[in-house]
């Protein structure tokens, strides 16, 4: 170009400053390329030394980009232009060879949401445990059961917490399915269809620890669909996340009063001395809003570019780091507030025991005596009736108001609704996934043993991707001692 570019424009192409976050995967992709650069023998020994003693200085700290992180495109020029000053412009102009930056964002970007997803993935793991140490030592505490928000039927308060600990495993699976094809190198792949040189894409991706490459060099440079899974796997999580709080919201309201927030998750009111507000919930439905904005970010960018890199595709990384931030964030909270929340079990009891919870319950005592469903589900509803209007629970109904109200032997339709009270219904529905303390018990077991193999299979990823960098580590080593001992 004949003139560099005007300071506004400048500042509005830059992805400098979202490029922050993949500053060191972009130092790690790029000491992998020069390493193989250097062992296809595409480069000398010794240019592959500087430059990587170069990066070495920079990963360790010994030095920094400092300005020379302003006024640039993104921080693969910056890392470029570093490693030329520091290595030379004959060894350190070497580094680009058989790549372009378009490989090389889509590298660190999926190098960085693989990391991201093993981290959202362990924090899933640690609110499951959270939910599902509560959930057992709640497998009899009496809770409503809502569907329209209605009083639905009696439950347990174990039942809620497991169904978002099954939710959360799924997410969990989610995100590693969506990991599995993430989990693929694009480096390599030049601009858009490879390279005239004798580059080695399978071994950069070996030491990065890839398990395959993308092989398509057009397909590796120019799709994000990646980051739009990566980014629908977050959202759908959220959403799940969100769903939980707007429950907790509720709960903690004075109306239901099931729970209270402790003070460390809470916020007071600027104004009203007495309020103790769920800011934390709130914000989390609230920022579950804005990762499935991030995701309309994702598709509509991708949606109408012509196929190839274009920097359209920059815009995509802002969304993702910000759903991955917001995940891990909400994940950690959410655990926090279920922590340390306080249970008020004697007002989950109340609340239980008001109301017709019971309805459904004596409809089905009725069917096992060979009432049809529908007729029962009609005699009970005018039970009910009967028993609102004249300000009872169902079991207070004697026998003429029975007699009055339904058909049915009214000696039958008394000892279904003693059989059914508020406390015991909940212990009497005994189908699997249903809330009788045998079935919670045999879920939280079921769920914790799932839980378990999880957490072993992170720490066994932890663990194979340190051993995987400590071996790049340790060639890069041995390659500048030799190095060095030739040069002494
Ligand atoms: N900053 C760019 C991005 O984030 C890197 C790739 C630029 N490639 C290019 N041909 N200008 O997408």
């Amino acid at each position: 170009m004949s003139e560099g570019l005007d300071d506004a424009v400048q500042k509005y192409v830059s992805s400098v400053e979202s490029d922050a976050k993949i500053l060191p995967l972009d130092i790690t992709g790029t000491e992998a390329h020069v390493l193989m650069l250097y062992q296809t023998k595409i480069i000398p020994e010794a240019d592959a030394a500087a430059i990587l003693a170069a990066l070495d200085r920079l990963r360790t700290g010994e030095v920094n980009l400092g300005s020379s992180i302003r006024n640039v495109e993104d921080v693969h020029e910056v890392l470029e232009a570093y490693i030329s000053k520091e290595a030379g412009k004959e060894a350190g102009g070497k580094t680009h060879t058989g790549r372009s930056r378009n490989d090389q964002v889509a590298l660190a970007t999926r190098m960085k949401l693989r990391q991201d997803t093993r981290s959202i993935q362990e924090g899933i793991l640690q609110l499951v445990s959270a939910l599902l140490k509560l959930a057992e030592e709640n497998v009899k505490t009496a809770i409503p059961l809502y569907t329209h928000l209605q009083h639905a039927q009696a439950g347990v308060l174990s039942h809620y917490l497991i169904a978002y600990a099954g939710a959360l495993l799924r997410d969990y699976g989610r995100f590693g399915d969506m990991c599995n094809r993430l989990d693929a190198s694009p480096l390599g792949a030049g601009p858009a269809g490879g390279s005239c040189l004798p580059i080695d894409r399978d071994a950069t991706a070996k030491t990065l620890g890839f398990p395959q490459i993308v092989e398509s060099a057009l397909d590796a440079t120019s799709s994000r669909d990646y980051i739009a899974e990566f980014v629908s796997c977050a959202a759908i999580m959220m959403v799940n996340l969100s769903r939980m709080s707007e429950d907790l919201v509720l709960w903690s309201s004075d109306e239901f009063s099931f729970i209270e927030l402790a003070d460390r998750s809470s916020s007071p009111s600027s104004a009203m001395p007495q309020k103790k507000n769920p800011d934390v919930l709130e914000l989390t439905r609230g920022k579950a809003a804005r990762v499935i904005g991030d995701l309309a970010t994702v598709l509509s960018i991708q949606k109408g570019l012509a196929t190839g890199y274009g920097r359209d595709l920059q815009e995509t990384k802002e969304p993702a780091w910000s759903s991955a931030d917001i995940s891990a964030g909400a994940l950690r909270v959410i655990r926090e507030v279920i922590t340390t929340m306080k249970i008020n079990k004697n007002r989950m009891a109340e609340a239980t025991e008001s109301g017709y919870l019971t309805a459904l319950d004596v409809a089905e005592k009725l069917v096992a005596q060979k009432v049809p469903f529908r007729q029962a589900h009609l005699e009970v509803g005018s039970l009910v009736a009967a028993a609102h209007a004249a300000g009872k629970p169902l079991a207070g109904l004697d026998g003429a108001e029975i007699r009055q109200a339904c058909t049915l032997d009214p000696e039958m339709v008394a000892k279904a609704m003693a059989q059914c009270a508020p406390d015991r219904t909940a212990q009497m529905r005994t189908t699997r996934g249903g809330t009788a303390a045998s079935e919670q018990q045999r879920m939280i077991t079921k769920l914790k043993k799932e839980l378990e193999r999880l957490v072993q299979e992170s720490a066994g990823r932890k663990k194979a991707s340190a051993m995987e960098a400590d071996k790049m580590r340790d060639t890069i080593r041995n390659l500048l001692d030799r190095s060095r001992r030739k040069n002494d």
